[in-house]
């Protein structure tokens, strides 16, 4: 079981900005990465979608024999975590927005957020706030649109530029030192973060808690191989294998052989035949 590979995805090539954090801290594991490019984004979803998609495609990870899951996508972990986690047969990694390392960095008690209308409406994100955020100011900015521009390879582009100094204005506007990103295609847009808000504000990707994390279950439950093997990327994607081949020449350094996505159908609920007393 220590040689099974880790499981992840995300709606789009988001997550690859988590599974870079996995390939550096555990280059021996085999990674296969789920692209659900068909449903993206996430963001503007209703959760009982984004509940059915995560469930599927944690079981089609675990089919392939995944020893772990990691749901590299704030929007899918808010609106599914728990149901997948009950479905699940083997141990399943969530990510969320960075409130509580934020909350632990700043200086001046003004934090900004950005994350997707999903994420930020959740209960889960309510329940974040009032765990790790009450000491502070925290600006939790929805920004529609952003993941398409990361999704369309949009990184610099004046758009997206444009997208970015909108959604970053009441955060500025506030003072914020510290910006938290809550969802996993944001990290690829960081130089352009970077140079909207200068050098004095900290910036918070949390990919790379979600690796150490992982290394600690794996070793927790003695699923860590000694070896010093490099282990190989598999990519499916349930969008246009063409384009995430473009996508993940752009994100992904290194080889990966990319496949569709096949749909898993639920497993069928047993029936159980009602009893009838027969007449008195
Ligand atoms: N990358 C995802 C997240 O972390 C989802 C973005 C989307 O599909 O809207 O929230």
């Amino acid at each position: 079981m220590s040689s099974a590979p880790i499981g992840v995805f995300d709606s789009g090539i988001g997550g690859l900005s988590v599974l870079r954090h996995l390939h550096r801290l555990l280059p021996c594991e085999d990674l296969i990465y789920v692209a659900d490019s068909a449903h993206a984004p996430y963001g503007d979803r209703s959760p009982h979608e984004i509940q059915a998609r995560a469930e599927e495609i944690t079981r089609f990870l675990t089919g392939q024999g995944c020893k772990l899951v990691v749901m590299a996508c704030n929007t899918a972990t808010a609106a599914a975590a728990g149901t997948v986690r009950a479905a699940s047969p083997v141990p399943v990694i969530g990510v969320e927005p960075g409130v509580k390392p934020a909350a632990m960095a700043t200086r001046n008690g003004v934090v900004g957020i950005l994350a997707t209308r999903g994420t930020l409406q959740s209960a889960k994100y309510g329940h974040l706030v009032n765990r790790f955020g009450r000491e502070i100011t925290l600006i939790s900015q929805i920004c529609d649109g952003l993941a398409d521009q990361v999704e369309a390879g949009q990184t610099t582009s004046p758009a997206t530029r444009s997208l970015l100094r909108r959604y970053l204005a009441p955060i500025m506007e506030r003072g914020a030192d510290t910006l938290a990103l809550g969802c996993t295609h944001y990290p690829f847009l960081i130089p352009l973060i970077r140079e909207i808000l200068g050098p004095g504000v900290t910036i918070i990707d949390t990919g790379g808690a979600v690796a150490r994390q992982a290394l600690r279950q794996l070793r927790e439950e003695n699923l860590h191989p000694d070896t010093q093997r490099h282990g190989g990327l598999s990519v499916f994607t349930s969008g246009d294998r063409e384009r995430v081949a473009r996508q993940m020449e752009a994100f992904w350094e290194g080889a990966a052989d990319l496949h569709p996505l096949p749909s898993i159908a639920p497993p069928a609920i047993p029936f159980q035949a009602e009893k009838i007393s027969p007449p008195a």
